[in-house]
């Protein structure tokens, strides 16, 4: 027999970022941040999860091709997740799986991301709270959202803000066992529905260097680094909380602004320097001040990862039919500055 589950789980994007562990192991951040996340019709990772007394040992598959699941990240959630499995019965296929029988038992794990892996899009986010929350139903788990997302943490630090839809923020905690570094919802998908995100794929290579690398370089190197961790992000996060409760376009768009380029700052400000963005980030970087200094309230909101791509919330369809139009006329079709745009609505699990 071979008992299965397949879930599909959204990515999200930051707008006050994460940047910086203060435990490796545990994926323990030096700050609280928020993120959106995105509609699961377009960036989203698919994960199936199977179990079968044939299988002779934990074998995983990402995008068709097999992958080793031997690293750190990988087996810390698997061992969190035995470890709280319990009985599973599917009395149609005679099927009875004790608490116990788990931790004797081998999986099966396949993957499929709708969009580039490691481009700065945040897949790691997606994929694991896709196989956190797979592996959850599958064994049966009694933990909460909430109780998942400390797990998820544990694969990718983003990864745990993936396991809500709408506005979600991460909670940094203080324990050092990391049992209160967890995400919890902030407000759902259909609050706050007419913002629309448009990502304006700038490359879909691989980027240079990885978050992980990049943000180790920066706790080892930046001053900025610190003060933006110590002074600047508690400030934000509460003025962040309350521009989402009250879908103030204006203060939502200004923080997200500048807190992306304060992260990209931190980038530059490490040593040897790191650079995301590239000019075409840079050139809808200007696109988007300009426009927002020539009307009498911000339109568009822009955010940028550790990529070059770039992150466009809009304040309504119609300023994203706008800011489209805008985006054609600079990068006309077959630019090769730019691939192609994602329209996501913000969405859910
Ligand atoms: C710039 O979650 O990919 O997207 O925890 O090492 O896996 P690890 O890093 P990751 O870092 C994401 C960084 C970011 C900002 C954010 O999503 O908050």
């Amino acid at each position: 027999w071979v008992l299965m589950v397949t879930a599909q789980t959204p990515t999200n994007i930051a707008v006050i970022k994460y940047w910086g562990k203060r435990d490796e192991n545990l994926i323990l951040p030096i700050n609280d941040s928020i993120s959106v996340t995105l509609d699961p019709n377009h960036l989203c990772t698919t994960t199936t999860v199977a179990v079968s007394p044939s299988f002779k040992q934990d074998r995983m598959w990402l995008n068709r091709k097999e992958i080793s699941l031997s690293g750190g990240r990988y087996q810390n959630c698997l061992r969190e997740i035995r470890n709280r499995a319990c009985d599973v019965e599917d009395k149609k296929k005679g099927i009875k799986i004790l608490k116990e029988d788990w931790g004797k038992l081998h999986l099966h794990i396949a993957s499929y991301n709708n969009f580039p892996t490691a481009a700065g899009l945040a897949s790691s986010a997606a994929g694991f709270a896709c196989l956190v929350f797979a592996l959850a139903k599958l064994m049966n788990l009694k933990e909460d959202q909430s109780q998942l997302s400390a797990i998820a943490r544990q694969g990718s630090g983003s990864a745990c803000r993936s396991l809500y839809g709408g506005f979600v923020k991460w909670i940094m905690g203080k324990e050092e066992n990391g049992s209160d570094s967890l995400a919890v919802q902030l407000t759902d998908e259909k609050q706050w529905d007419d913002l629309v995100i448009v990502i304006a794929v700038v490359s879909s290579r691989q980027k240079e260097t990885s978050s992980t690398s990049g943000m180790r370089e920066s706790v080892k190197t930046s001053l900025l680094l610190q003060h933006r961790a110590k002074e600047i992000v508690p400030k934000r996060i509460l003025q962040m909380e309350e521009a989402i409760k009250n879908c103030d376009f204006t203060s939502f768009a200004q923080l997200t602004c500048a807190d992306s380029n304060q992260f990209h700052a931190v980038c530059m400000d490490s040593c040897p320097p790191i650079f995301y963005m590239n000019d075409t980030s840079h050139r809808i970087i200007n696109i988007a001040e300009k426009w927002n200094r020539s009307e009498e309230t911000p339109q568009v909101a822009y955010t940028f990862d550790a990529g070059p791509n770039a992150v466009l919330i809009a304040r309504n369809r119609q300023t994203a039919a706008l800011l489209i139009q805008r985006l054609l006329y600079y990068f006309p079709p077959n630019s090769d500055d730019l691939n192609s745009y994602v329209i996501g609505d913000k969405s859910i699990l």
